[in-house]
């Protein structure tokens, strides 16, 4: 066993080492017990039209006080002697939301055969959706082990008024094939009983159907003995009671098979989106010749791109371009077969889960963005980072010592590099002990934390779930008994970077508590030193002589839970604990933590960011992180990035360039390298290498007030940061699997970064409209109303770049040498207006850096240009603490510059004689002296203006 383990480490080791990860580590369908029974189901149904579920209509009950409607499913397993097996499956469903349905599918026998000769729970898993949604869904807090209850919300409802509406459209007809009818809103579906289907409607409009191809299956509790008499004449036994794949031969599978799996079509679509993390494209792939995307945590060094094969983090939610979505709620192994069918112009979609319950989310609704707004309010909202997180994070595998670190960071300001974080990897702790800083080298982190705070500079330091057997903080977590246990109970010991290790449990609340008193002491810096961050790394959990590279399935968390249903969950769980222990941490400064994690699920959002984790220093993997960061973005966790200009190998200098010029535009900006790398920090470039890299960052900062504008809106309703061309015109079917163009936000920004090398040039698409190029302001126009392809020139020092006619950029353009540094500068608009003189742009501003915001400390105002030369500003919010003093939120208020983009159909925007300011219900004239007009635009300079006031200037 030991000599075997060894083995297993020796073989990982050596893969990351080498180039290119190993496939054959990771299970294929076929090699998978569940998936590929559910499979071989599935293709026999579709031979045999059987159906083995029926909804008992006589069950039909509402729970008037939750406002649920209960059922029972009844799957019959039938019998040569006649004597059928029932199995009973209980059935809820309920509206969620105002546009969301919700149902659960439990199973009976479970509940009642808690046997005490198991260590873990025999009743199937139904929590993720406390983990998962946010907690302001009720008993999120302080619940015990209920029972997944949906429940109605909905402003303009109160659950009795729904539920009398609801009870108004209840009908049960007498025919054999009944059907249960019910409304909410423009939200309908039919529940149909026999074969059990529902049916969900969006304003009278068919678009989702549950069950269709009948691949409902749930593998329901039975022993090895008696398993023959319980199986169905379509499904297979393969590996029902053993797993014989390479590295999980050790699986003990306490609970035999316990799979669940159903279908949903989605309908008029043949697009569907989300489900990451997987390194293909946007618009997910047909699967039924190949393998299925499989959603499982796993670290995946130098991942093989193209692939289904799961990866860091997973979130199973998946969207069609109809607007309708299904959240899967469950957090174990979980395989999803999609097939497009063209013909009837629907997609069918297979969902296979190892074990727990059936917990689905359909969503509904006019367009994208609300299906993403609601899939975000059910899970939480992205955080609002910190200003100075969304600038440039340098990051490297590893540096040394404090010099090291103080020279990177003296060394960007000499060569006029702007950044605000630099992070310290694996190395800086003391023999890979985290929570202890390596002796020599970080002799006295305070006085390294000082001097970075000077400038508004932060430091991030790595600190996994796993840890080193035999210090005093593995010890506590030994004696205060919060390890993760093995199948037998007993504290697991795995290998990770400190060979032998144990992992946190913080899937305990007592767990989570612990992990928090490790903070409290690490962290324990005088108060106004906060500006140490932590990134949680490999807490999938990786695990070196784990099977598939991860923790053995029948591990125990909370001394009952197997990890076999809470996989996908785990790292939700460690990044969670982290981000509670740091904000208690910094609670005396009211300071917004900033987190990064590897691993995720559905609700890492609330707390995290994440990144594309070990990809490599070549062209494929540069072009692969747009539509990666892309289906994060729209799966409701924008706040991503991949590292820059490549983890592994090194990067030719063409590549560095370009990687910088695409980086910018991900949401999370930073550089980062393996140990086994040349030392690639910017400045270290030659020219022209390192001005294109400077203009890049630089670039980055200049727009920091537009993309934290972004990350503001995307916090109150989930709206991508890097965003698919088809969110903004879903009109155009030709965008929907565009994936290397994209826009950012909302704010009419248009970016094709260049991924190809000895690429000078390149074909962008363009919708109707005008589009000034960004540097110059040159515009063109397509005045068709089909989308347009132009090709734009891009030397390499040249990103492709447009914006939109119709949207305001706010800016600052000053360099500075960190986020925190600009605060003082004042803003620049640039108005890009559409055919008819119009434009609108929103900012955000507070003060970057702690939760005043939620107490109101923020500005929000609109800039709108109409007719092509009046300029007003609405602002709608603004705070009380406003302008001037040191401690204001709002530094420095003042717009120091206009830039408006002319177009060839705005000849008549000239500058006029005078320009006036309407004010407080006074009008002034403004110098036109400092002002400058040529044909691509008039600059306005100095108009004495603020973004803080209501005022209208009119040139
Ligand atoms: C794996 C992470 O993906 C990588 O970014 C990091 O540098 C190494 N672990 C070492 O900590």
């Amino acid at each position: 066993m030991v000599l075997l383990k060894w083995l297993l480490c020796q073989l990982v080791l050596f893969t990351t080492l080498s180039h290119a990860f190993t496939d054959y580590l990771l299970k294929k369908c076929a090699q998978s017990g569940f998936c590929h029974r559910n499979r071989i189901y599935s293709q026999n149904i579709v031979k045999t039209h059987h159906s083995y579920y029926k909804l008992d209509p006589e069950s039909i009950v509402h729970d008037p006080f939750q406002n649920i409607l209960h059922a029972t499913i009844i799957k019959t397993v039938p019998r040569l002697d006649g004597d059928d097996i029932s199995v009973q499956f209980p059935f809820s469903l309920s509206f969620l939301q105002d546009y969301s349905v919700r149902f659960t599918i439990a199973e009976k026998e479970r509940t009642v055969a808690n046997d005490s000769s198991f260590l873990v729970s025999t009743q199937r898993y139904n929590e993720t959706w406390l983990h998962a949604f946010d907690e302001k869904f009720p008993d999120k807090v302080n619940t015990t082990s209920s029972f997944p209850e949906p429940y109605f919300l909905g402003q303009e409802h109160t659950a009795n008024s729904l539920w009398s509406k609801l009870t108004s459209f209840l009908s049960l007809s007498n025919s054999t094939q009944d059907t249960v009818y019910l409304q909410n809103g423009n939200v309908s579906l039919e529940i149909l009983t026999e074969p059990f289907q529902l049916k969900i409607y969006w304003k009278n409009t068919l678009k989702l159907i549950v069950n269709e191809q009948n691949f409902l299956n749930i593998e329901h509790r039975r022993t090895k003995e008696e398993n023959f008499a319980h199986v169905l004449p379509e499904e297979s036994t393969f590996n029902m009671f053993k797993d014989d794949f390479l590295y999980s031969k050790l699986d003990t599978l306490p609970l035999g098979p316990e799979s669940i799996a159903l279908d949903f079509s989605f309908i008029e679509s043949t697009n569907v989106y989300g489900i990451p993390e997987h390194p293909t494209s946007l618009r997910l792939m047909d699967t039924s010749q190949g393998e299925p995307y499989r959603l499982f945590n796993v670290d995946v060094f130098e991942y093989n791109i193209g692939t289904t094969q799961p990866m860091y983090g997973s979130i199973p939610f998946m969207f069609s371009s109809s607007s309708t979505s299904v959240f899967w709620v469950n957090a174990a192994d979980t395989w999803v077969d999609i097939k497009y069918d063209t013909r009837k112009n629907k997609t069918m979609t297979h969902w296979i889960s190892e074990n727990g319950v059936v917990d689905v989310v359909v969503s509904l609704g006019p367009d994208i963005p609300t299906i993403i707004d609601t899939f975000t309010d059910l899970t939480g909202r992205p955080f609002l980072p910190p200003m100075s997180s969304i600038g440039y994070h340098q990051c490297r595998w590893n540096y040394n010592d404090e010099m090291d670190v103080l020279n990177v960071d003296s060394q960007m300001d000499v060569h006029r590099f702007p950044y605000d974080f630099i992070w310290l990897d694996l190395e800086y702790t003391n023999d890979k002990k985290y929570f202890t800083w390596k002796p020599n080298s970080f002799p006295n982190p305070k006085r390294l934390l000082t001097k970075l705070n000077k400038l508004g500079r932060n430091l991030v330091v790595l600190i996994d779930p796993h840890l080193k057997k035999d210090y005093e903080i593995s010890d506590t977590v030994i004696n205060e008994n919060v390890a993760v246990k093995d199948h037998n109970g007993n504290d697991y010991v795995g290998h990770c970077w400190p060979g032998n290790s144990i992992w946190i449990d913080t899937m305990s609340k007592y767990g989570q508590k612990i992990w928090k008193s490790f903070f409290e002491k690490f962290m324990d810096f005088p108060h106004d030193l906060t500006n140490l961050f932590v990134w949680n790394d490999m807490n999938e959990p990786s695990i070196f002589d784990g099977p598939e590279t991860t923790a053995p399935k029948d591990l125990i968390h909370d001394s009952h839970i197997e990890e076999r249903s809470i996989h996908n969950l785990y790292g939700l769980s460690v990044h969670e604990a982290t981000y509670d222990a740091v904000k208690s941490v910094y609670s005396s400064s009211d300071k917004r933590p900033f987190l990064l994690t590897r691993a995720f699920f559905a609700g890492s959002q609330r707390t995290a960011a994440t990144w594309t984790g070990d990809n490599v220093a070549t062209w494929e993997y540069l072009k692969i992180s747009i539509p990666m960061v892309l289906s994060n973005n729209v799966a409701g966790m924008p706040f991503i990035g991949a590292d820059i200009a490549g983890f592994a190998e090194d990067p030719t200098p063409e590549l560095i360039a370009r990687w910088y010029q695409a980086g910018l535009w991900y949401p999370f900006f930073r550089a980062h390298a393996h140990i086994d790398t040349k030392r690639r920090e910017p400045y270290l470039f030659d020219d022209p290498l390192k001005s294109i890299v400077r203009d890049a960052i630089q670039l980055r900062y200049f727009l920091l007030p537009t993309l934290y504008t972004m990350f503001y809106k995307s916090s109150t309703t989930g709206y991508p940061i890097m965003n698919p061309m088809f969110i903004q015109h879903p009109e155009f079917k030709d965008l929907y699997d565009i994936d290397n163009q994209f826009y950012w936000g909302d704010s009419g920004l248009l970016v094709k970064p260049i991924t190809e090398p000895d690429q000078l040039e390149t074909e962008m698409i363009f919708p109707p409209g005008i589009f000034y190029e960004f540097a110059s302001l040159i515009s063109f126009v397509n005045d068709g109303t089909y989308l347009m392809k132009k090709n734009i020139m891009a030397p390499l020092d040249t990103i492709p770049l447009f914006i939109e006619g119709g949207h305001i950029i706010s800016m600052k353009d000053k360099y500075r040498r960190s986020s925190k540094l600009m605060r003082n500068d004042p803003y620049i608009l640039v108005i890009a207006p559409d055919a008819k003189g119009s434009a609108v742009g929103d900012l955000y501003v507070d003060d970057g850096e702690t939760f005043g915001y939620q107490k109101g400390e923020y500005l929000r105002t609109q800039f709108i240009l109409e007719d092509g030369h009046i300029l007003k500003n609405i602002p709608s919010h603004t705070p009380d603490n406003l302008v001037g003093t040191e401690d204001s939120i709002l530094r420095n208020t003042n717009i120091e510059k206009i830039i408006v983009a002319k177009s060839e159909l705005q000849h008549d925007i000239k500058l006029k004689d005078a320009i006036m300011v309407k004010q407080d219900g006074e009008e002034r004239s403004l110098s036109t002296e400092l002002s400058y007009e040529d044909d691509n635009k008039i600059i306005i300079t100095n108009p004495m203006i603020d973004i803080t006031e209501s005022w209208e200037l009119t040139f």
